[in-house]
């Protein structure tokens, strides 16, 4: 059975992004794969953060993860910080990357240059290292993530492959997974970025537990441009296309097909809108179940914790033997 592991950071609320470039592929691959998925808290720490809304955002987006199709009892989900081995590695992952590689990385990039006069830490420099140290720690065969992800699975590919050369065989080379639709979702209001969770207002980004008012409205608001004909094309019409991708990950069809049942952007909003809130329903669902339980989430995220340390357990003493550390 092939390996697969994922993280997913528990910094803001979890958006459409989010669900559709990953989780979608996290639930889909649970059911033939041995799945190990994980709440980095440990990477959240990059950027400063308020010590009881980081406890609280852990459980609930493992809680959220669950409402999304998760089984915790098919799935081993649990919390980064909970299983040393990951920090651990990351030493070895760091001493094995070099500067020159992790400067070229463009979220580090994005990230720091956003606001120059921001604290930036160099844990938000190294952060691949880490990254690289999750997956490499489960003899990981596939990476599902969305595509701003690419880069950092490339970079552990390369740190997998120099450590093999250097030190002989020890971890697996992983491959990633991105899915056709939904693997760029971009800002409603400003589609040539990626959504993400923006600070304040966010009228272009859509959460997974928001209200299908607000949702519907967020939808109707979204920009397109000043022609008026439906048509898939990245380039030159942006906004429609990032509308046709949305509505082409809810419903499974093309976004080419799906073009041409539209002539105006009225209806594309409505019907895309009417998709994500038929999606978001049931997990919304489940979610304010799950929520009234946070000690029972806990006594699961422990449990898979435990479980995770046995592979990765392994799979360190097996890196620090070969990198000659004693044992
Ligand atoms: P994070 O927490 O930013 O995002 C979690 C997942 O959501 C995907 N994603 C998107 N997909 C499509 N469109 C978007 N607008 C969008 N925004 C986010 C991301 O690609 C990701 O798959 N570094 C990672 C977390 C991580 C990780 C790992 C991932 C740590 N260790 C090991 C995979 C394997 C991150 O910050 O994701």
């Amino acid at each position: 059975m092939k390996r697969v592991f994922s993280g997913i950071q528990p910094s803001g609320d979890l958006h459409l992004g989010n669900l559709l470039g990953a989780l979608v592929n996290w639930s889909k691959m649970q059911e033939d794969n041995d799945a190990v998925y994980c709440v980095v808290d440990l990477h959240a720490l990059t950027l400063p953060q308020e010590p009881d809304v980081l406890r609280k955002n852990t459980v609930e987006l493992a809680q959220l993860l669950i409402a999304v199709g998760i089984d915790p009892e098919r799935s081993t989900l649990f919390v980064q910080s909970q299983v040393p081995q990951h920090p651990q590695l990351a030493w070895l992952m760091e001493c094995t990357v070099s500067y020159g590689e992790l400067s070229r990385m463009t979220a580090f990039k994005d990230k720091s240059n956003r606001d120059t006069t921001k604290f930036v830490s160099a844990g938000l420099f190294t952060y691949p290292a880490l990254q690289a140290a999750d997956i490499l720690l489960y003899d990981t065969d596939f990476v599902p993530v969305g595509d701003d992800q690419r880069q950092h699975v490339e970079i552990t590919r390369d740190i997998a492959e120099r450590f093999n050369s250097r030190y002989g065989e020890t971890f697996v080379v992983p491959e990633h997974v991105i899915p056709e639709a939904g693997a760029r979702v971009m800002d409603l209001q400003k589609p040539d970025r990626k959504m993400s969770k923006s600070e304040g207002e966010s009228p272009g980004t859509v959460f997974v537990l928001e209200d299908p008012k607000k949702i519907e409205k967020k939808f109707k608001r979204a920009v397109t441009d000043s022609e008026s004909d439906v048509r898939f094309d990245i380039a030159e019409k942006p906004g429609v296309s990032n509308l046709l991708s949305i509505l082409s990950a809810c419903t499974g069809e093309a976004p080419e097909d799906l073009a041409s049942n539209y002539e105006q952007y009225g209806p594309l909003k409505t019907d895309t809108a009417e998709a994500v809130i038929e999606l978001l329903r049931p997990i919304q669902a489940r979610f304010a179940e799950l929520q009234s339980d946070p000690a029972e989430t806990q006594r699961l995220l422990r449990v898979g914790a435990d479980k995770a340390q046995v592979v990765a357990g392994e799979v360190l003493a097996r890196a620090k033997r070969n990198i000659g550390l004693l044992a």
